[in-house]
Parts: C-alpha cells; sequence; structure tokens
C-alpha cells in the first residue's frame, strides 16, 4: 500500500516530502478553503511539488459545469487528477474525462456498488471514505476489503484509495484488506512513526554511548 498525504497545506507537504514515503496528495474543498487562497494557484504548486498524484476536487454538481471545471484543473499541471462525487453527473465526467485522457479520481464513496460503477465509468481511483463510515456506527474497513475483493475477483484496475484515515489502526487495517493507497493527514502520517520503545532504545543507546566515551 502506498501513501498520499491528505492535505492543501504547502507547508506541511514540503515537511513531509523528504521523508521519500510520499506518492501522492489528495485535496478537497474543504482543505482547500482552510488555506484561504486560490485553488488554482494551490494546485498548481502543489503539483509542481509532488511527484505523483494529486487529486483536485470540482464543486460544480451539474455535468455541464463539472466537464469543463475539470479541464481547467487538470491544465494545472501533469499529474492532476480529476476528484468528482460519486453521482450521475459525477460519473458522466468521469467518463467524459477518461476518453481524453484525464485521470479522475471518484469521492465519496460509501458503497462497494458506488466503487464498482466508478470504476466502470473509467476512474483511475475510487475514494471510499473509512472514517466517515465508522462515525456512524458503519465499518469504513469493510468497504474498503469488499471493494478490493470484488476488484480482484473481475480484475479491476481502478485503485482503491482509502480515505477518511484519522488513525493508526485506520492505516494497518486499510493496508490488510487491500486498498493500494491510504491518504492520510499529516498528523497521522507522523504518528505512525512513534513507539514508545524507539524512543527509550535511542535513548538507552546514546546514555551507553556517552558512559562508555567519557
Ligand atoms: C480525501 O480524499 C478525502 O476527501 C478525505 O480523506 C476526507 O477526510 P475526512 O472525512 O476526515 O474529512
Amino acid at each position: 500500500m502506498k501513501f498520499f498525504l491528505d492535505t492543501a497545506n504547502i507547508g506541511e507537504i514540503k515537511e513531509v516530502l523528504p521523508m521519500g514515503v510520499v506518492a501522492g496528495v489528495t485535496t478537497n474543498p474543504s482543505l482547500i478553503a482552510k488555506e484561504k487562497q486560490d485553488i488554482k494557484e494551490v494546485i498548481k504548486e502543489i503539483a509542481s511539488l509532488t511527484p505523483g498524484p494529486v487529486s483536485a476536487e470540482v464543486i460544480s454538481t451539474e455535468f455541464e459545469k463539472m466537464l469543463p471545471e475539470a479541464r481547467e484543473l487538470a491544465k494545472l499541471g501533469d499529474n492532476v487528477v480529476i476528484k468528482v462525487p460519486v453521482t450521475v453527473d459525477g460519473l458522466k465526467t468521469a467518463s467524459a474525462l477518461a476518453a481524453e485522457g484525464i485521470s479522475t479520481n471518484v469521492t465519496l464513496i460509501f458503497s462497494a456498488n458506488q466503487a464498482l460503477l466508478a470504476a466502470r465509468a473509467g476512474a483511475a481511483f475510487v475514494s471510499p471514505f473509512v472514517g466517515r463510515l465508522d462515525d456512524i456506527s458503519q465499518d469504513g474497513i469493510a468497504l474498503i476489503k469488499d471493494t478490493a475483493d470484488i476488484f480482484a475477483i473481475h480484475g479491476i484496475e481502478t485503485e482503491i484509495i482509502a480515505a477518511s484515515i484519522r488513525h493508526p489502526q485506520h492505516v494497518t487495517q486499510a493496508a490488510l484488506a487491500g486498498a493500494h493507497i491510504a491518504t492520510v493527514p499529516a498528523k497521522v502520517l507522523k504518528s505512525l512513526l512513534y513507539h514508545p520503545l524507539t524512543d527509550a532504545g535511542i535513548r538507552r543507546f546514546l546514555e551507553d554511548w556517552q558512559k562508555a566515551n567519557r
């Protein structure tokens, strides 16, 4: 399973990229709004910094507006992937963009059937939301597993991005369930590194070294 960073914050991206573990970035309108900057400027900068796919989401909800908006966003970088919601208009847009060679990430997936439809519409990626399902007492990881099983059974190459990841357990479980990618906030990504025995081990090695070299 690969990692994408789930943020529109340039500082976070610059801080985390040198670790060499981030293969792409996902944004959404809420994340862009937090940055209080023009969406095109933000996506352009993120796309230039990131050595992999950068998802930029359309705001329009109707196909006639979604398609031109998507085409404009796609011009912001060769690695820009267009995020569309899993609606009739979203799938029409995904299908039209696929025919034009523009990759899409179909988002707000909350059922395996939605994921299957998105894949058949030509989506390069689907984004099932784990945390938001858990929030309403449903099983977000089960959705990842069902989607991965269905895609494997039917030889579907669309990649599954486990989204709405809230904590390290989600990451481990998404990897075990067959997600190709987990998109994670910087805070969660950094928390994956933490283990008290690692910190204690470093302290003990340094103390032993200093004792022997007094
Ligand atoms: C990413 O593609 C999603 O938009 C994001 O992971 C949603 O996360 P949230 O449910 O924590 O807002």
